[in-house]
Order: structure tokens, then C-alpha cells, then sequence
């Protein structure tokens, strides 16, 4: 039975009580980086697994031992996405994204699966908002995507987050990096783990960001890749800094970041929180210029950051970041019998056409529990229909906060406009802030208008 009544180990359920965070957090991102452009791409949750194995690269932890891989009934191996650069990519290919004025821009919030260790932080299935910018080979773009980040976190109030900024150069310097890489690390070949032994031929900037204590432990004496590289990518990675200096974004440069994925080339940033315990990594990302190519598109620049949404809320939490209050009831309205249930119904829909949130009862309840019921909904005005208040065709709107009530027609527009005309300045009062907006924007526009 408990395999019914409990989520898969990793994973986490949003409650109703909870989910406006998250709205909040979504839509914030979503119109900040619409402010430098980017508009929102929806791809699949799962790709054919070569396009993970090709491009998040075949011998990083991702690929290795944390996708979530199975075959299709068609015999296709697929993948659910361990993150959203790749599908990004492979839908504007596919699209003719790139035959469109560049740079391209798509911002998107996904679900992404990764078969780790749960802690917290960590999940099998996270969320990410991200966004990707295809088409320049800039620093000026470098520069601007990390502000998208940044002004992302500066909307949502979150303090207290360090970026981290580093470039591990392009193809040509990589080929000597590596070769002193693989020096260092056949030294201590031994006490490597397997994976990493295996990872010293093919692959030996892998082995900067295993898992493992004891590989983590000989990586930290390992050459910085800040030494290696080349002059052209010195520049971009200085012109880099100068765009973050005009900006006024603050940065520490940390030549000790890799990231855990092959793609990247020059750039690579994080914004790093401490004290949300060990992963505290909020933000990733960086340049990928060799990717488009090597999956089969032009030879085009680009680069992106996904942001952990999950680790977000834990540091917004942390600091102390408010939420914009969700839209409480308006009115409850109560009935008495099926006559004053079909009235409730009909004024509610007419309370909801105008965007207030009204509600009747819906489960048969006494007028005693309905009340009952309205007071936990917080409703901050209620009314019961009974057979009177048909025959008067009138009823008494009470505030559930003042006790106050005051006489009402039962029809629509009386009903919505008590709401508008209601007593306003105690409804500022109130800490559900959404709807005394929406009612000082009406009544500010009515006064507008009267004085026309
Ligand atoms: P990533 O560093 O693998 O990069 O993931 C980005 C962010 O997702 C991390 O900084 C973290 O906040 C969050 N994250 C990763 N794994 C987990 C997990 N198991 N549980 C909870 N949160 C997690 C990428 O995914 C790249 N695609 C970013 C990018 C876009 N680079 C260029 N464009």
C-alpha cells in the first residue's frame, strides 16, 4: 500500500497551500527575461538519449549514471531530460529557429530527472528556469545573459548570492590543459576512483568535478585552467568583466569552476548561495560555442544558465523574501434550499466575470457549515439566501471582518457592485493585497472617468 501513498524517492508534490510561490517565482523569471528579449520555448520531456549522450557528453556524471533511460515500446531509447540546453537546441534546428534574425533567445521552465543521491537541494526530479541565447560569440552577451539572472534575483528580493565567474578556453587551449591535467592526475592514478581511472584518457576535466571525497580531495591541487588559456580567450574573458563592471554586477573570478557538463567552451558562471547546506549552487551556466555545430547545425556561438528552482525557494525562504499574497475569497454566498442554491450560483458566476473570487456551497452542507466554511476560506464578505431573502428578493452582506452588514438586492449588478463600491478603505486593510488592488485600480478608473 505505501508504494500507492508515497511519491518516488527524489521527488516532491506542491501543494495547493504552497503553489503560488512558485507561480510567483515562474512568472517573475519569465517577464524579467522577457525584458532582455527572450520568449518562452516549450520542448518534450523526454529526447532520444543519443541527443543527451552527444551533448551533455558521454563521459560526464549526467550521462553516466544519473538519466532516467528506458526503451519505448517501439524499441527507441529515450530519455527523460536531465536539463534543457540540449532539447533547446535540437528544437530550433529542427524548426529553422536559426534561419530567423540571430541572436535567438528562448527562455523556458522545465522539470529535468537526475537518478542522484536525494539531500537538500537535490532531487530526481527538479525544476529549472533557463534561458538561452543562440547566435553571438560576444562577451556582451555573455554579459547580458548573466544579468538576466541576476535581475531575476533582484526582483524576487533574494540577497546574499555570490557570482562566480570563470573561462576554461576554447578547443585550442584545451589541448594543453588537458595535457597538464593528465599529468598531474596520472600521479595519483592509484587513488582515483574507477570512474575517474577511465576518465583520465578521454576525458581528464571530469575528474575536477566527481562526486567522490577522495578524487575531489586530489583535485584541488590540480593546474587551474586559467593558466592555459589562449590570448583571444584572455580578451573575451577580460571584455567580460568590463560589461559586468558597466553594469554594476558584482563577481569573485574562481578559476577552480569546470561545470559538469561537456559542452561549454570559454564562460562559465555560477551564483553560489551559502546556507542552504551543501548544494548551494543556485545557477549554472556558460558558453557553449561548438555545440549547434557538433549536433549537426551551423557553426554558431551561443550561451545560457538554468537556475534550480527548487534551491531558489530554499534561499528565498532563507532570506526572508516575501510573496505576493494569493487572491482570497471575495464572498462567500450560503444558501438555504434548491431556489436560494440556484441564486448563489448565479451571483457567483457573476462575481467571478468580474474577476472577483465568489463561492457557494457545492457539497449540500447546513447554513452552519457553510459559514463555518467560509470563515476558513477567509471570505471576506458572506450573505445566506433562504426563503425571505427570495420572497424580499434582498440580502445581508455581512464583512467577516467588521461584522458589519448592509442590504443588498439579489440580483448581479447590485451584488458586484457592492464589491466595487464596498468599503474600501477598511479593505485595505486587509493583508490579501491582490484584491484591494484590483479594487483601488477599479475605483481610481471610475473616478477617472466621473471626472472626465
Ligand atoms: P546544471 O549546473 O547541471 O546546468 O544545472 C543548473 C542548476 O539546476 C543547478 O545550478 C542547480 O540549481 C539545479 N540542479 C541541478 N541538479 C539538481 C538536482 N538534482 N536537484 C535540484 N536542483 C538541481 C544545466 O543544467 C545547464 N543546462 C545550464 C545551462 C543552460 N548552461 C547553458 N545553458
Amino acid at each position: 500500500m505505501a508504494i500507492i501513498t508515497n511519491a518516488p524517492r527524489g521527488t516532491q508534490d506542491t501543494l495547493p497551500s504552497q503553489s503560488y510561490k512558485w507561480q510567483h517565482i515562474e512568472q517573475t523569471a519569465l517577464d524579467t527575461a522577457r525584458l532582455f528579449g527572450f520568449r518562452e520555448i516549450r520542448t518534450p520531456t523526454f529526447e532520444h538519449t543519443e541527443l543527451f549522450a552527444r551533448s551533455v557528453g558521454d563521459t560526464t556524471d549526467v550521462v553516466q549514471k544519473e538519466m532516467y533511460t528506458f526503451e519505448d515500446k517501439g524499441n527507441r531509447s529515450i530519455t527523460l531530460r536531465p536539463e534543457g540546453t540540449a532539447g533547446v537546441l535540437r528544437a530550433a534546428l529542427q524548426n529553422g529557429l536559426l534561419n530567423d534574425a540571430l541572436p535567438v533567445k528562448a527562455s523556458y521552465l522545465i522539470s529535468c530527472f537526475r537518478y542522484e543521491k536525494p539531500q537538500a537541494g537535490r532531487l530526481r526530479e527538479f525544476h529549472q528556469f533557463g534561458v538561452e541565447m543562440l547566435g553571438s560569440a560576444s562577451p556582451v552577451a555573455d554579459a547580458q545573459v548573466i544579468a538576466v539572472a541576476k535581475s531575476i534575483f533582484d526582483t524576487l528580493g533574494v540577497t546574499g548570492l555570490r557570482l562566480e565567474i570563470n573561462s576554461i578556453g576554447c578547443p585550442a587551449c584545451r589541448a594543453k590543459y588537458h595535457q597538464a591535467l593528465k599529468e598531474y592526475f596520472y600521479s595519483h592514478q592509484e587513488d582515483l576512483c574507477d570512474t575517474c581511472k577511465d576518465r583520465l584518457e578521454k576525458n581528464p576535466m571530469r575528474i575536477l568535478d566527481c562526486k567522490s571525497p577522495v578524487c575531489a580531495e586530489i583535485a584541488k591541487n590540480a593546474p587551474v585552467v586559467l593558466d592555459y588559456i589562449c590570448d583571444d580567450c584572455k580578451v573575451h574573458f577580460e571584455s567580460l568583466q568590463s560589461n559586468l563592471d558597466a553594469m554594476g554586477i558584482e563577481y569573485v573570478v574562481n578559476p577552480t569552476i569546470v561545470r559538469g557538463l561537456d559542452y561549454y567552451t570559454r564562460t562559465v558562471f555560477e551564483f553560489v548561495a551559502t546556507g542552504i547546506g551543501a548544494q548551494g549552487t543556485v545557477c549554472g551556466g556558460g558558453r557553449y560555442d561548438g555545440l549547434i555545430k557538433m549536433l549537426g547545425g551551423p557553426d554558431t556561438p551561443a550561451i545560457g544558465f538554468a537556475m534550480g528552482l527548487e534551491r531558489l525557494l530554499l534561499v528565498m525562504e532563507q532570506c526572508g523574501c516575501e510573496f505576493p499574497p494569493e487572491m482570497g475569497c471575495t464572498m462567500y454566498i450560503g444558501s438555504m434550499g434548491p431556489k436560494a442554491a440556484l441564486k448563489a450560483v448565479e451571483l457567483c458566476a457573476a462575481l467571478r466575470e468580474e474577476g472577483f473570487y465568489g463561492e457557494c456551497d457545492t457539497v449540500g452542507r447546513s447554513v452552519k457549515a457553510q459559514m463555518k466554511y467560509a470563515d476558513k476560506l477567509g471570505a471576506k464578505f458572506s450573505c445566506i439566501i433562504g426563503e425571505d431573502e427570495l420572497a424580499q428578493n434582498k440580502a445581508k452582506i455581512k464583512n467577516m471582518k467588521t461584522g458589519e452588514t448592509q442590504e443588498v438586492s439579489l440580483d448581479s449588478e447590485s451584488f458586484v457592485d457592492f464589491i466595487y463600491g464596498g468599503t474600501i478603505d477598511e479593505m485595505v486593510d486587509y493583508t490579501d493585497g491582490l484584491i484591494d488592488l484590483k479594487i483601488s485600480q477599479m475605483n481610481l478608473q471610475k473616478k477617472g472617468e466621473e471626472d472626465e
